[in-house]
């Protein structure tokens, strides 16, 4: 057993909206269970819970904060060494650096590399739990896997399906694709705290076979995830209207395919209209946000009014390589700015809105948590969850150090990390109780501990 002395940021685990428990001198405990995942025992006032723990050992990081672990519900693992690739959107993006890139991962030697540098990248940056996915070649999920397990990550990934208008190298075939699937699922779904998504990229490039094959799967194994993309680009919905002319929109081709269900996590969703919202609410499937992702494509602004309005689960996601960073900073900033934009990005008008940052901080925690089908086991800090967490250091830098001494509240000190801070804020990570101790070299003050 062990315990963690400093402020806490907590949020209610089941909610629908952020309901956020903060406690300025609090008290995290966490032991293990008969699992050997470390969870939260307990958590509340300094005052009050000490005297209930006497022998517990404390960690006194007073002056700073324990908040959940982020969660990134979508990025791609393959893609960290292109990020920030220029194109003039999506399609050309896709064709001229992606599906290049991913070709690489053919070499296991290399996807294990990049799946190492990119696991300790998101710990550095705070992020204890994504959605991943690795690329069409079944040993790069493996890599990712492998090593999230040496970790002792709670985290997700899975095989690219692509069988159509993709080019060698990355292209998949239809019945092997849905084999090694299978294969990758009775491997490593369940295993530790590992799960895998059925990964079909996107309509244009399955097959209706292939989509037909990812559907069976999903039905076949509810507690395995579903990622894809969905209404992200103008060119990409207008190219999937002339593919799926039957179809009444490109949410309805994964309906049909029997891709909508709780656990199913679409990245984009910008281009949706209201029945599209409805019918993701009715499912139980969820829309990754993935704002630095949609500006550095060009491709549109998220409208938070009208998904909140039908009730659409949603998180927030790095979508890196589009994504330009994988600081959940960095997206709430992004989510914020477009939350204020008035404009959908196909010239539709969409209401302006002012997240605040508990709802920003909600979206890459506990809501994250929530959307993906992960409420009370990661993302909250609510006791009987795992004990993930990070700590966050208010005197990171001297502009948010100044900065946070004049926060008169929560909320102006919460918006001061979203709008000030780096991975230079996030001090210490935890997996599942134990500190992480970072392979890679910290650039800013991360404190790699033993
Ligand atoms: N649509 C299909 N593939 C991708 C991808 O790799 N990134 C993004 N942003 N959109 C996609
Ligand atoms: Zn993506």
């Amino acid at each position: 057993m062990q315990a963690w002395r400093a402020a806490c940021l907590a949020f209610d685990p089941e909610a629908d909206h952020p309901i956020v428990h903060y406690e300025s001198d609090g008290l995290l405990v966490a032991e293990p269970q008969s699992d050997g995942v470390w969870r939260v025992v307990a958590r509340g006032p300094y005052a009050a819970l000490r005297p209930q723990w006497p022998q517990v050992p404390v960690h006194d990081w007073r002056g700073r904060c324990i908040a959940p672990g982020f969660i990134d519900l979508h990025v791609h693992y393959p893609q960290t060494d292109i990020i920030g690739a220029p194109a003039e959107g999506l399609l050309p993006w896709l064709q001229r650096y992606t599906f290049v890139h991913e070709a690489r991962l053919a070499d296991p030697a290399y996807a294990q590399e990049v799946a190492s540098f990119f696991l300790d990248e998101m710990l550095r940056q705070g992020v204890t739990t994504a959605l991943t996915w690795a690329t069409s070649h079944p040993a790069s999920v493996e890599a990712v896997l492998e090593q999230a397990e040496a970790r002792g990550l709670r985290w997700i990934a899975g095989k690219v399906l692509q069988d159509r208008h993709s080019p060698d190298g990355v292209r998949d075939d239809t019945e092997g694709s849905l084999r090694e699937t299978e294969a990758l699922i009775a491997r490593w779904h369940g295993r530790r705290r590992l799960g895998y998504a059925i990964t079909p990229r996107f309509a244009p490039s399955c097959s209706d076979a292939q989509l037909q094959g990812a559907g069976a799967l999903a039905a076949a194994h509810p507690s395995v995830w579903v990622q894809s993309h969905v209404a992200e680009n103008v060119d990409e919905v207008r190219w999937v209207r002339e593919l799926y002319p039957h179809d009444r929109s490109y949410l309805a081709v994964y309906e049909r395919f029997g891709l909508l269900r709780p656990r199913a996590v679409y990245a984009h969703g910008i281009y949706l209209d209201e029945v599209d919202h409805a019918r993701l609410a009715a499912t139980g499937a969820a829309v990754a946000v993935s704002p630095t992702s949609n500006l550095f494509l060009g491709s549109g602004f998220f409208d938070y009014a009208a998904a909140r309005r039908a009730g659409v689960r949603l998180g927030l996601a790095s979508d890196v390589g589009a994504g330009m960073s994988f600081s959940p900073f960095a997206t709430m900033r992004a989510a914020y700015t477009v939350g204020r934009a008035a404009v959908r990005g196909d010239g539709a008008a969409k209401a302006a809105v002012s997240l605040t940052p508990e709802d920003l901080w909600w979206q890459h925690t506990a809501g994250a948590a929530r959307a993906a089908g992960l409420a009370g086991v990661v993302g909250s800090l609510a006791v009987g969850s795992e004990a993930d967490f990070i700590v966050l250091d208010p005197e990171a830098t001297p502009l948010l150090k100044r900065r946070c001494a004049h926060a008169a509240s929560l909320t102006e000190w919460l918006f001061a990390f979203i709008v000030l801070a780096d991975d230079r804020a996030v001090a210490h990570v935890h997996v599942a109780g134990q500190p992480h101790n970072f392979t890679q070299r910290p650039s800013g003050r991360n404190e790699a501990r033993a």
